[in-house]
């Protein structure tokens, strides 16, 4: 389903004298395959949310291919990018990201507003059945301020299935919560994955993997 083929992706920082070269992802070869739950471990620092970008085609490689579902992303418009990402790619980033002025209802289906005709009439069917499936139907109405960080992890969860993306890259999605809630999100990604849904996912806890 994916492919790395000596991904090279590197930073620059400062100017002049003071720049500092970052050499953040260096000749990464990984294939997965549809269907696998791949974990992506290491330190602080070493590249991992660089690399769920690279997958993601929102960091461009330096060199070496991303190839999704046969095709190289990098070969691709932006705009065809941008409509393979809204298709087939869930994201869940590891900065918050839901958007403060909307209701969860409303967070949830904004995936939707970019997607095909067919998915933007059942939008907020879709959501209901997204905000079923991550076990937070009651919370509908509510805003992003009032949702507690595993309720918030949830919606995040829900934004990433609403349009049914055959692959959902997960950055740290268990970060900052406590155990219990930790295990939750977790038993949520393995339903998913059961589901069908190829997952990566970004972790350094040692307990989750
Ligand atoms: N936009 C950026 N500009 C400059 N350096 C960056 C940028 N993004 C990441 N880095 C650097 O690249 C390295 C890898 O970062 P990152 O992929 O975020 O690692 P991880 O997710 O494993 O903590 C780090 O040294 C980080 O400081
Ligand atoms: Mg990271």
């Amino acid at each position: 389903m994916i492919e790395l083929k000596q991904v090279t992706k590197t930073y620059f920082r400062g100017q002049g004298s003071m720049q500092m070269t970052v050499r953040a992802v260096e000749q990464v070869e990984m294939t997965i395959q549809a269907g696998e739950f791949v974990v992506i471990t290491g330190r602080s620092g070493c590249g991992k949310t660089t690399l769920l970008n690279l997958i993601a085609g929102l960091a461009k490689p330096d060199s070496g291919k991303v190839i999704f579902e046969g095709m190289d992303i990098w070969a691709m418009k932006d705009e065809e990018i941008s409509v393979l990402r809204n298709r087939k790619i869930g994201l869940m980033f590891q900065v918050p990201s839901l958007m403060p002025t909307l209701n969860v209802m409303d967070n949830v289906v904004l995936p939707t507003l970019f997607a095909p005709k067919e998915t933007r009439r059942n939008a907020y069917q879709r959501g209901r059945e997204a905000l079923d499936a991550v076990g937070l139907s009651g919370l509908k109405e509510a805003f992003p301020r009032h949702l507690s960080a595993g309720e918030e992890k949830r919606v995040v969860i829900a934004r990433a299935i609403v349009n049914r993306p055959p692959v959902l890259l997960a950055d740290e999605p268990t970060a900052n919560l406590d155990e219990r809630t930790e295990e939750e999100v977790m038993a949520l990604l393995q339903k998913i994955h059961a589901g069908g849904t190829t997952i990566l996912l970004v972790t350094h806890h040692p307990g989750l993997i």
